[in-house]
């Protein structure tokens, strides 16, 4: 392996390495470990599992058999935003699935793509959450909880969770350029690099 390879693929697990060593690289430590890279990737790219093996000194097909064993974890990846969209029997019958096509057709998706090309979002339907009362109920990121739904109000959800998304998603990519984004890619220089001075 070149030594630039060799640093590429070290600072992309470096993260990684942090989190192995924060469980002191035991064994019995392997599901917090798992959440907490899951975490942070979102899901769990193969490459990782492969290396979190070799770190804890365990046969692949260990942590391959936890990583598919319990449904919290995912080996695709997951967008930043994941709408959960209820279909247990109370939500149901209040017309969840109204709200599923919904979702689909919004971020243009379908049965085989329940994740949108960008990462962005990824649309999931669980069985009862527990909110029956509220039913039909959609939760964003588990976080924030949704009930009693209408086609209307999660089109409203929806608009902004997408606009929050494409600011989110410009900001992160002028971030990681040398271009101006407002000013038809003219760079400022600033003091000790580069730097947008507020155009
Ligand atoms: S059926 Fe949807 S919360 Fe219970």
């Amino acid at each position: 392996m070149g030594k630039e390879m060799e640093q590429m693929f070290q600072r992309k697990f470096d993260k990684v390495n942090s989190i192995v060593d924060k469980h002191e690289r035991k064994v019995s430590n392997l599901i917090a470990i798992l959440q907490e890279i899951q975490t942070e990737y979102r899901y769990l790219p193969e490459e990782v599992l492969t290396y979190v093996a070799t770190a804890l000194g365990i046969p692949r097909a260990t942590v391959y058999g936890v990583a598919t064993f319990y449904t919290q974890f995912s080996m695709k990846p997951k967008g930043k935003y994941i709408i959960k969209v209820c279909d247990g029997t109370a939500c149901h019958v209040r017309h969840s699935e109204k709200l599923r096509y919904l979702v689909r057709e919004k971020l243009g998706l379908d049965d085989s793509k329940d994740t949108t090309d960008d990462l962005g979002f990824t649309l999931e339907t669980v069985s009862c959450i527990g909110a029956c009362g509220l039913a039909p109920v959609v939760t964003v990121n588990d976080d924030d909880v949704y009930g009693q739904m209408t086609p209307e109000a999660l089109t409203i959800i929806l608009d902004q969770l997408i606009s929050k998304e494409r600011s989110e998603g410009s900001i992160e990519e002028a971030e990681n350029s040398d271009e101006c984004p407002t000013r038809n890619g003219q760079v400022h220089e600033l003091g000790d690099g580069k730097g947008c001075l507020g155009c």
